[in-house]
């Protein structure tokens, strides 16, 4: 007899409404479960902004050598106004994405049934493909105050940054910050590379580099080098656009595009944009992912502005999740969970969509409607 396939998976809910969205993606998950025949065990970690204020610890290394025993990490939103902004953002969600080499920030924006779209285009369906390791987000920098650069980078560089290199004979003058941002011919290549099989699968031949050359030569001229080669040696076809012309151009003809690539900065603004495009922040699903444990968690923030009122679309998470089971090899229960989030939106009394939609559905019974739905097979 075949044993029963189960799943670890590793649960932070984290602050605002993040907890409110991911039990529901759970809920959903373990209806796909259900209808496909596997389980899943879930362990819960507390962190975010109650536990660092009641405890003072933000993420220990006891927690991050655990999760290397779970199949895949399931997250909600970190980040709470009583908590300095970034402390917590940082220290939880970027030192995960960081320690586990999470390089793959895949954040698709798809145009959902009856979702209205504040731009004027039938559909869209578009991939970001965001670098996740480099750019401005290694923490490399400080504050000026006579430093020099040395001191500054120094005093923030940690184990997964440059491993010592860089650092120049300037001091910068007080009252001024400096922030670094990196690009390594082995990143950009396995981003590119990633990116470029993302649009193969799409039986797109293919993909846009949103760059920044005419301002940022060193960093974004690096960029498009090594992309273009990248994709060249992929079979890809690889067109560069200034990041500010794409945003302009995804406004006004979101349907003309496929899968972008960005460096992480770009790739954190574009995912934004094209979630408002696509409907909301509640339909924007993403997945880091790496070569170890991979994480998988909506676009969006833990929004405090809506926490607590069931206003909170869990769409997004619930897609998340979908993510996490086709990464972890349920690609069925993956298009079950596609395709009766679809079906409810199409479907369903407009009072019975979510609040972002336009509708009067709590969080709760959103979740509770989708998971019917891919219990009883109906996507
Ligand atoms: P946000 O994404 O939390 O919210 C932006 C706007 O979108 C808000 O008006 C919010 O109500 C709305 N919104 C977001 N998700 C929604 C959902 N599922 N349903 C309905 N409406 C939704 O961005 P913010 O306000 O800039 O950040 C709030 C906090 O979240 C900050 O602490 C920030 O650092 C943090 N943050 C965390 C993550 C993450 O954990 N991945 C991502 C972004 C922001
Ligand atoms: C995101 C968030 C994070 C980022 C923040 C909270 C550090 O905005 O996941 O898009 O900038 O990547
Ligand atoms: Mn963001």
């Amino acid at each position: 007899m075949t044993e029963k396939r189960t799943y670890s998976i590793a649960r932070i809910g984290g602050d605002g409404i993040g907890p409110e969205v991911i039990a529901e993606a759970s809920r959903v998950t373990e209806a796909a479960g259900v209808a496909m025949g596997f389980d899943i065990t879930w362990t819960d970690y507390p962190f975010g902004a109650r536990h660092y204020n009641e405890t003072g610890e933000i993420l220990p290394e006891k927690a991050l050598e655990e999760f290397t025993r779970h199949d895949a990490l399931l997250l909600g939103a970190i980040g709470d106004p009583s908590v300095k902004p970034g402390l917590l953002e940082q220290g939880i969600l970027l030192r995960l994405r960081f320690h586990f080499d999470q390089y793959v920030n895949l954040r698709p924006a798809k145009s959902l049934p009856r979702v209205p779209m504040p731009v004027k285009a039938e559909s869209v369906d578009i991939v970001v493909v965001r670098e996740n390791t480099e750019d401005f987000y290694m923490n490399l920098g400080g504050t000026g105050e006579g430093k020099s650069l040395e001191m500054c980078f120094e005093a923030s560089r940690n184990a997964y940054d440059l491993k010592g290199r860089l650092l120049l004979d300037f001091t910068l003058p007080s009252h001024a910050a400096a922030q670094v941002g990196i690009a390594t011919e082995a990143a950009v290549r396995r981003i590119t590379a990633y990116a470029c099989k993302t649009a193969a699968a799409r039986r797109e031949k293919c993909i846009v580099l949103a760059s920044k050359s005419n301002a940022l030569s060193w960093i974004y001229g690096f960029w498009e080098e090594i992309a273009k080669d990248e994709a060249g040696r992929q079979g890809v076809e690889c067109t560069v656009a200034n990041v500010d012309a794409l945003c302009y151009h995804l406004v006004r003809d979101p349907g003309r595009f496929g899968v972008i690539l960005t460096p992480n900065m770009f790739g954190d603004i574009v995912s934004d944009l094209l979630a408002g495009i696509a409907g909301g922040l509640g339909t924007a699903a993403g997945a880091n992912i790496g070569d170890g444990l991979s994480m998988f968690e909506p676009v969006h923030g833990s929004a405090p502005d809506i926490a607590k009122t069931g206003k909170a679309n869990p769409v997004a998470a619930i897609l998340s999740a979908a993510l996490m089971l086709r990464h972890i090899g349920e690609a069925r229960a993956a298009e079950a969970i596609e395709g009766a989030v679809e079906s409810y939106l199409a479907e369903s009394d407009q009072a019975d969509l979510p609040w972002e939609f336009g509708g009067k559905a709590a969080t709760p019974k959103v979740g509770k409607a989708i998971a019917e739905r891919v219990k009883s097979g109906r996507s």
